[in-house]
Parts: structure tokens; C-alpha cells; sequence
């Protein structure tokens, strides 16, 4: 049930510097979802009465991102103050003015911090009935971070900066991870008298702290239980750390939901994903967008499917396949190149260096071997000769290519499309197919052969090829 007096603001103003992207910080990714927003989803599993995102640094990417990834969220753009307390001072402004209750306060660049920890947080809060609680951790390399400043007895005092710290605060080894939770008043009677006066020229959210205890204030400060869960992403090694762990939680899960993952280092499963029971992942398999495989089919080694159904008890080894169905029983690769529209119907087959795309497959039907199907439609029980080629394009538009049910093409075959073939026809091998087959119909363009007796003698007298002939006349003789 929605909690009415809670708040969550996101802050996401922040420049991603260190990143050195085009894209925004916050809006690569990690298991499928930007980082943006793993944070957005822990925040509506807290079930808030508002969320506010404060934005500014590419602030259209960034607005157009959250407002496809979570349509509730209130987004809010932050002035030329520069400062984290500026942030929240902004995103204030977007709750309504009778606001009471609590506001949680999340950075945009933290997207392993789960609602589990954050709702513990909230209830410390709400038990301690202070004025603002403080998520902190516990680093062996503290660089970077505020410290939490502690009393002789061990009581919360306040934060200092890196940049603003002494010495001996630096030496501090638990560190504010910028998350808290606010009594909304305490923000709004303090916020308005933070100044910028510190070596970076910001309005520091972490002032309010100092604020509220010099004005007697409870304020405390909670441990996270694991320092993993609040580390933020500012550059790539970050990022591939961060996404490495949450593949290896989404992997154990899926495992003990029964999934066999024969590697669970080199297999990787986006969150979108839905994997059936006594599925098998053999390494180097990506499970990649909101992919669904069933009951018992068995995926890779090295195969990457991408927003896939694949049916019970399928299997896909070594291959590529985006957008794409593959119906139950049916076997793909190795090396198969699936693109998106690609359906393949059940117990039917796409073999080694076959390439598919925009076509339909049906059930039973094969194509087993080096063979490109584009804009093709193929009836059921139908078989492909190898190195078939739909010439689907041609130079201005594509065409469809009709082939029925109970087909037999040849070899190396071509189909000029658009054209169709009967059901139940058959084509030579090395046929090109320019007109329609009708059903039941051998279609042949090959010209006659012909042998032009001597003509090595004649024409490369004394070469391998030539004396490899001679002798093999005499034998033939003999
Ligand atoms: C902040 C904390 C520091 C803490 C650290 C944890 C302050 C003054 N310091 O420092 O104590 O250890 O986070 O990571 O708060 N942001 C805005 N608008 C701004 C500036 C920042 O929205 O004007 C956002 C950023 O996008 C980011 C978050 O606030 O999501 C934190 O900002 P950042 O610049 O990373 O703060 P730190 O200096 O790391
Ligand atoms: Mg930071």
C-alpha cells in the first residue's frame, strides 16, 4: 500500500565525468536497465506517495529516459546553485507545499542499493523519531567519500568532506554513501540557510546534518550491511564491477528457480528475462532483454539471445539470434545468425551458417545448412537444400519469397524473389527459381553439361593437371 507520508528524491543533476561517454552516466547500463533505472525501481518498490528525479546535466536524454522508465516520476530541473543540497532544496519544490513526512534521498548512480536496505533504513529512522538518518559504509579505501565524524562516545556528529576533511578525518574509514532519510521539515527550515562556502563552491546536503545537530537534532547514522550495495558508478571499472555482481545474483537465482548454469561467470542474464525449469546454459551464453525460454531447452555454449522465445525443450548452439522464435523441439545453430523477425516453428531446424531474417519458418521445415532466408515464408515439413539463397532485394525494393509444405529444394539453389513454389514440389539442384512452381512440380534451370574431351592436352599441355590426366588414362587403359 502506498505510504503517504514518504518522498523519494533521486538526485541525478550530476555530471558522469570520469565515464568519458557520449552517453550520460547514468543511462548505461547494467543487466538491460540503466543505471538510472535500477534506482527508480527500488524507489517504487518502497511504494512512495511521490517521486522526484532532479535533473540538469544532459537533461533531455535524461528526462526522456526516466519518463520511459518510470511515467510517475515528477522530474524537476535543477538551477545554476550547484551542490547536492541544492538538489534536494529543488526537488522540495515539486512535493506539494503540505508535504509532512519523510523524504529519502537516493543518488541516480547507485543501482545495487535495494529496497530491502532502504525500507531497514526508513524503519531505523522512523524507530530513532530524529531528524534525519544517514546510510553510511564501512570502506577499506574511503578516498573520495564524506566521512562520518563520530563523538568520543561513538554518537553521530557529522560529515566532513574529502576536500574539506583534516588529516585525521581523512584517516576515517566509514563514509556518508549519500543516501538519507529526512523529516521534510528539518529539510525545509534548513536547507534555505545552507551556504556555499567550502572548497568546491556547493550547496552541500551534508550541511543540513552539521545544521540540524548544532540545532539539537537527533540524527544517527546506519551502517550498511555490506559496502557493495551503496559503491556508485563514476567510471567503467565501476561499472563492469557493479554489473558483475548483479549478473551473479540474477544467475543464483535463476539456478536455484532450476536453471543448470554450467558457468555462472561467463553467463550472463538481463533482469528482463524468464528462464523455465531444467533449462541448461552452457558458458558463454547472454540471455539479453526480456527473452523467455522454456521448460527444458538447452542454450549455447557461446550463443546470445536477444528479446527471444524459445520454446520447450529447443536447443540454440553457438549462435545469434535478436527478436526471434524458436518453437519447442526445434534445434538452431551451430552458427546460425537469427535476425529479428525470424520464426522458426516447431521440431524445425536452422543449421551451421544460416542466416535468417523477416521470415516464417514452419513447423518441422529445415534449413540445415549455409543458406541465407530473408522475407521468406515456408510451409511445414518442407526441407532446404544447402546453400539455398533468397536474392530477396533487388537493388530497389525486397520481395517475398512463398515456398509450401512437403518441399524439397536442391542444392544451390537461388529464389529471385517474389516468386513462390507449390507444395509439395521439387527443385534440382543448383536451380535458379525465377517464375512460380506450381505444386507438385520438378522446377530445373540448369543448362546441359558438356565435356570437352582433351581439352586439358590441349590447352595446358605439361601441367600437373595434364600428366595427372595421362596417368590416370592409363590406368584407365590398363
Ligand atoms: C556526495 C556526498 C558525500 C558522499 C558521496 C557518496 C555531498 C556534499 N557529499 O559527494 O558525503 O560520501 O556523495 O557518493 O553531498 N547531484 C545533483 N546535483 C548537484 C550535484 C550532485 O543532482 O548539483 C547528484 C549527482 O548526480 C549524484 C549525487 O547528487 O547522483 C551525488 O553527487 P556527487 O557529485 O557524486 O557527490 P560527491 O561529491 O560524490
Ligand atoms: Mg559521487
Amino acid at each position: 500500500m502506498t505510504d503517504q507520508n514518504l518522498a523519494v528524491i533521486v538526485l541525478a543533476a550530476g555530471q558522469g565525468t570520469r565515464m568519458k561517454s557520449a552517453r550520460p552516466k547514468i543511462l548505461h547500463t547494467l543487466a538491460g536497465i540503466p543505471i538510472v533505472g535500477h534506482v527508480l525501481a527500488t524507489a517504487r518498490e518502497l511504494d512512495p506517495a511521490h517521486i522526484v528525479v532532479v535533473v540538469r546535466h544532459e537533461r533531455d536524454a535524461v528526462a526522456a529516459a526516466i519518463i520511459e522508465l518510470l511515467p510517475e516520476a515528477v522530474i524537476v530541473d535543477q538551477d545554476d546553485i550547484p551542490g547536492t543540497g541544492r538538489a534536494v532544496e529543488v526537488g522540495i519544490g515539486a512535493l506539494p507545499s503540505n508535504f509532512a513526512g519523510d523524504i529519502v534521498v537516493v543518488s541516480g548512480d547507485v543501482p545495487l542499493l535495494d529496497a530491502g536496505t532502504l525500507s531497514g533504513l526508513l524503519d531505523a529512522h522512523r524507530a530513532a523519531e530524529g531528524a534525519a538518518t544517514v546510510l553510511s559504509a564501512v570502506f577499506d579505501d574511503a578516498s573520495g567519500y564524506g566521512r562520518i565524524v563520530r563523538s568520543a562516545e561513538g554518537s553521530f556528529d557529522r560529515i566532513v568532506e574529502q576536500k574539506d576533511a583534516t588529516a585525521a578525518e581523512l584517516r576515517i574509514a566509514e563514509i556518508n554513501s549519500g543516501t538519507y532519510v529526512f523529516r521534510s521539515e528539518a529539510l525545509r527550515t534548513q536547507l534555505p540557510a545552507v551556504g556555499s562556502h567550502n572548497s568546491q563552491g556547493e550547496k552541500y546536503l551534508t550541511d543540513v546534518i552539521g545544521l540540524l545537530r548544532t540545532t539539537g537534532s537527533e540524527v544517527i547514522a546506519v551502517p550498511v550491511s555490506e559496502s557493495w550495495i551503496v559503491g556508485g558508478i563514476n567510471d567503467r571499472v565501476q561499472l563492469a564491477d557493479a554489473a558483475r555482481r548483479l549478473n551473479a545474483m540474477i544467475v543464483r537465482g535463476w539456478q536455484l528457480a532450476g536453471v543448470t548454469v554450467h558457468d555462472p561467470d561467463t553467463t550472463w542474464i538481463d533482469l528482463a528475462a524468464t528462464i523455465g525449469e531444467d533449462v541448461e546454459l552452457l558458458p558463454g551464453t547472454m540471455v539479453l532483454g526480456p527473452t523467455v525460454i522454456e521448460r527444458g531447452a538447452i542454450i549455447g555454449p557461446d550463443t546470445s539471445l536477444d528479446a527471444c522465445e524459445v520454446g520447450a525443450g529447443a536447443t540454440v548452439r553457438r549462435s545469434d539470434a535478436t527478436l526471434a522464435v524458436i518453437g519447442a523441439g526445434a534445434s538452431v545453430g551451430p552458427f546460425a545468425y537469427l535476425r529479428p523477425g525470424t520464426y522458426l516453428g516447431e521440431n524445425g531446424k536452422i543449421g551451421t551458417f544460416v542466416e535468417t531474417k523477416n521470415s516464417k519458418i514452419g513447423a518441422g521445415s529445415k534449413v540445415p545448412h549455409l543458406s541465407y532466408i530473408g522475407d521468406t515464408t515456408i510451409g511445414e515439413h518442407t526441407n532446404i537444400g544447402a546453400g539455398a539463397i533468397t536474392a530477396n532485394y533487388d537493388d530497389l525494393a525486397k520481395h517475398p519469397t512463398t515456398i509450401g509444405s512437403h518441399v524439397h529444394s536442391g542444392s544451390h539453389n537461388v529464389f529471385v524473389a517474389p516468386v513462390r513454389i507449390g507444395d509439395g514440389a521439387k527443385t534440382g539442384a543448383g536451380t535458379v527459381v525465377r517464375k512460380d512452381v506450381p505444386a507438385g512440380a520438378l522446377a530445373i534451370t540448369v543448362a546441359p553439361q558438356r565435356n570437352m574431351t582433351g581439352w586439358v592436352e590441349a590447352n595446358r599441355s605439361g601441367t600437373e593437371s595434364a600428366k595427372a590426366a595421362a596417368a590416370s588414362e592409363s590406368t584407365d587403359e590398363a
